[in-house]
């Protein structure tokens, strides 16, 4: 059999993660099965953003990694490791940062609306290191080779550098090493923060995997719903409502039923939110139950990481050969 092409993806280590993170690492899980698959957590690009309270940084590594296993991801088929401790992204970093025209970096179009968004909280990330974010993910991508990588719409600009500066390097060094990744696109549907507005952290509207199940009783209980509706018997309008959407993510085969009663006006809202923190606390049960397994046996974390990092290192070491080569270095 052919060897299997192979993908790469990443997250920065930032906190815990959502209900809608756990579908993306469920979808990760899915691309195992075709592509030869490398995740990390990009825990150098999380310092962008932190340099001042970089405390957590350690913990929070292991958490997302715990995340990642208890959400479905399958360490026996796929490469988990960290981007630290594959120093050769450094180098590869650093290299590609003499061949990248400034110009380039200055109109990514996260760099100027990231500046914008940190300095109306009070922080200027305006390092060297920041500009630099997009060099240190195509340095991360093309490390592995990949004919692609599973990104969200946000991330969509980063690729298309990446494929511009694969460009680049082969046309300055009359080489061809890197294919030019694709941006692979899930179909997943996108679950809404408890508020229907996009889960993010800063909105403070999102469910943790590791939210014991009297914090999703509370997150439930405060989510918006339809707000013409004061009593039970008052007609719904299940479409603006927050609830009514987690139903079809949770509660699917249940959904068709409460449009109609909340129509009606004969179910209410109290009894809803039941069904559904019932529903998500039951979800989350076994995806708990493997977080307290990750916990409590943290030497099989240090395995797979160490297993992850053995393989992403195989392959840094043979694609820095052939760009020290290139470059004659
Ligand atoms: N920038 C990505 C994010 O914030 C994380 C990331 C870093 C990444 N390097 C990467 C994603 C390489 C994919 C490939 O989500
Ligand atoms: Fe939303 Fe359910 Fe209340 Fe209808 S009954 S408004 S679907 S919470």
């Amino acid at each position: 059999m052919a060897e299997k092409q192979r993908m790469l993806s990443g997250m920065r280590p930032t906190g815990r993660l959502h209900l809608g993170h756990q579908r993306v690492i469920e979808y990760w899980s899915t691309l195992c099965d075709t592509y030869d698959s490398f995740y990390f957590t990009a825990d150098w690009h999380a310092i962008t953003t932190q340099f001042d309270d970089t405390g957590h940084l350690r913990d929070n590594k292991r958490e997302i990694v715990i995340d990642w296993l208890s959400s479905g991801l399958d360490p026996e088929k796929c490469h988990i490791f960290h981007q630290s401790d594959i120093k050769e992204h450094a180098e590869l970093h650093l290299l590609f940062s003499m061949i990248t025209p400034l110009s380039w970096l200055e109109r990514v179009p996260t760099y100027k609306g990231q500046l914008a968004a940190f300095a109306e909280k009070g922080k200027d990330i305006a390092t060297y290191g920041f500009l630099g974010y997009p060099l240190l993910m195509a340095a991360d991508i093309l490390m592995y080779r990949p004919v692609g990588v599973p990104v969200g719409q946000d991330q969509l600009p980063h690729v298309e550098f990446c494929r511009e500066l694969v460009r680049r390097f082969h046309h300055l060094y009359d080489v061809n090493i890197f294919p030019e990744p694709a941006p692979i696109f899930s179909q997943i549907a996108i679950l809404p923060g408890t508020d229907n507005r996009k889960m993010s952290k800063s909105y403070n509207n999102y469910i943790n995997l590791s939210d014991p199940p009297e914090v999703i009783k509370q997150k439930v209980w405060g989510m918006v719903t339809d707000p013409a509706r004061i009593r039970k018997t008052d007609p719904g309008h299940p479409e603006v409502c927050a609830v009514y959407a987690y139903q079809g993510f949770y509660n699917k085969e249940k959904q068709a039923e409460i449009c109609a009663n909340c129509t009606k006006g004969t179910i209410g809202c109290g009894e809803c939110k039941k069904m559904l923190t019932d529903k998500i606390n039951a979800f989350l049960d076994p995806i708990r139950e493997k977080r307290a397994y990750y916990e409590n046996n943290p030497q099989i974390l240090d395995e797979i990481i160490d297993d992850g990092n053995r393989a992403a290192r195989k392959v840094a070491c043979e694609t820095m050969e052939m760009v020290r080569e290139a470059m004659k270095i």
